[in-house]
């Protein structure tokens, strides 16, 4: 069987054939055939944006593999900063390399002074975290006047070293501002996760955070590092393709995120836990979901029609983390909620089943976050992700982004003075 497909324009009998290649055909071709003629796909459906080697996600097996090796082995195995060095190098490290990437990392985690006292004590006192996260990461291009030179490949990485390294600082920072206790500086002896529980809640000198819930975080920042063509990265990558700073980039992918559709859907999944309040009215709950009033949060995914592999591991590591902080009171209502959903025909048929954002922010309540820093825990590590398709972006050296529209507005009509308007 040819592996192309025909498009013929009845208007002239042309044709023109195209190639079925890694799963796509070539949009130049199309255009070539029909110039002036758009491919209507809104919300970018059936779109693929780019070529990219980093993720695999098979949504229908629920699949999901950086550079090959399957998120499963990662969670069990890997640290979420051998994860970032396998993302942006394409290959695990050696010992070595590891080593020197561990101290990299760890030696770029202090901020400017300015940029806390400055900037992040600038803002008011009951400033949302993710929206002084997005803030905080714009504001560092204006530290590192460098970063522009996004073609010098060394500049570009210590921008990104820079970034993975700063986020969690500023991530805890927005936090201890929010609740009025003093800035915690990085302790640099600590592990990465660590280092962050620590930022977070170090309240006296000998701190340490239980080893069962740095393990937690961990292996919750290896579940967030990559997702693929998403809103966020779709963010990063439309600002990187203008050839704005990395921080800049880095910015709007988190402003994506932080939507309730996206990354803000952790947030909404305890909200809407909380207002079901038992048990018992999680049947009354569905209904209404069915009925079409509200969603189910932390349910459906655009690409996955199976259950999120992120998900099942989750759960699992919401296991482990209440042995140590005691079993999250809305655990059942959620298990409940899985249950009769998926024993629903409007799930089933629409293919809706948990996402990674129905468990995490169980863990993360019993962890101690608030609700409002849910998703700045997911963008602490997606931080590795939108960076390494920015790099993938620039070294495919990628036209600006650029889509078209079907105009469907008045015509040109003449300017009517305001006194003529009725
Ligand atoms: N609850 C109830 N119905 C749903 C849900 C849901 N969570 N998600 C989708 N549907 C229904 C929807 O009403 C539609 O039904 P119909 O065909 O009868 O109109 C059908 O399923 C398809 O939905 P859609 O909105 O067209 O699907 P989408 O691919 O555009 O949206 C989604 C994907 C993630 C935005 C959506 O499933 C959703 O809003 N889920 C809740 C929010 C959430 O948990 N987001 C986190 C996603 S995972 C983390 C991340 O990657 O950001």
């Amino acid at each position: 069987m040819a592996q192309s497909i025909t498009i013929t324009d009845n208007r002239s009998g042309e044709s023109v054939e195209i190639p079925i290649d890694n799963g796509g055909v070539d949009a130049s071709s199309w255009q070539k055939l029909l110039p002036g003629i758009w491919f209507f796909d809104p919300g970018m459906m059936t779109t693929a944006v780019t070529e990219s080697s980093i993720t695999e996600l098979d949504g229908d097996a629920g699949i999901l593999r950086y550079r090959g090796y399957p998120i499963e082995q990662l969670a069990e195995k890997s640290t979420y900063l051998e994860v970032t060095y396998l993302l942006l190098h394409g290959e695990l490290p050696t010992k070595e390399q590891l080593d020197a990437w561990t101290f990299d990392i760890t030696h770029h985690t202090f901020i400017h002074e300015n940029m806390r006292k400055r900037f992040m004590e600038g803002f008011h006192y009951d400033a949302h975290p993710m929206g002084m996260l997005v803030s905080a990461i714009a504001a560092l291009s204006t530290f590192y006047l460098d970063a522009k030179e996004i073609h010098d490949p060394a500049v570009r990485m210590r921008q990104i070293i820079r970034l993975i390294a700063k986020v969690p600082t500023l991530a805890a920072c927005a936090y201890r501002f929010s609740v009025g206790l003093p800035f915690v500086y990085p302790d640099n002896s600590l592990p990465f996760a660590s280092n962050f529980l620590s930022m977070m809640w170090r309240t006296e000198p000998n701190f340490e955070p239980d080893p069962i819930l740095a393990r937690a975080m961990d292996v919750l920042f290896i579940l967030h590092a990559d997702h693929e063509q998403n809103c966020g990265t779709t963010a990063m990558r439309v600002v990187g393709s203008s050839h704005a700073d990395p921080y800049s980039a880095a910015a709007g992918a988190a402003a994506a995120l932080y939507g309730p559709r996206h990354g803000g859907a952790n947030e909404e999944v305890i909200k809407m836990l909380t207002s079901i309040g038992s048990m018992e009215n999680v049947d009354a709950f569905v209904s209404d979901v069915k009925a079409g009033r509200g969603r189910l949060m932390g349910f459906g995914h655009r690409v996955y029609k199976n259950y999120d592999p992120r998900a099942r591991i989750i759960k699992q590591t919401a296991d482990e983390v209440f042995t140590v902080t005691g079993k999250n009171p809305l655990l059942d209502i959620a298990l409940k909620l899985e249950e009769v959903a998926l024993g629903d025909e409007y799930f089933t048929s629409r293919r809706l089943y948990p996402n990674v954002d129905f468990y995490s922010g169980l863990i993360y309540q019993a962890m101690g976050f608030p609700i409002d820093m849910f998703t700045v825990l997911f963008a602490i590590p997606r931080t590795s992700g939108w960076l390494t398709h920015w790099q993938e972006l620039l070294e495919q050296d990628q036209k600006i982004a650029r889509p078209r529209q079907l105009y469907t507005g008045t015509g040109a009509r003449d300017y009517v003075t305001l006194d003529q308007r009725s």
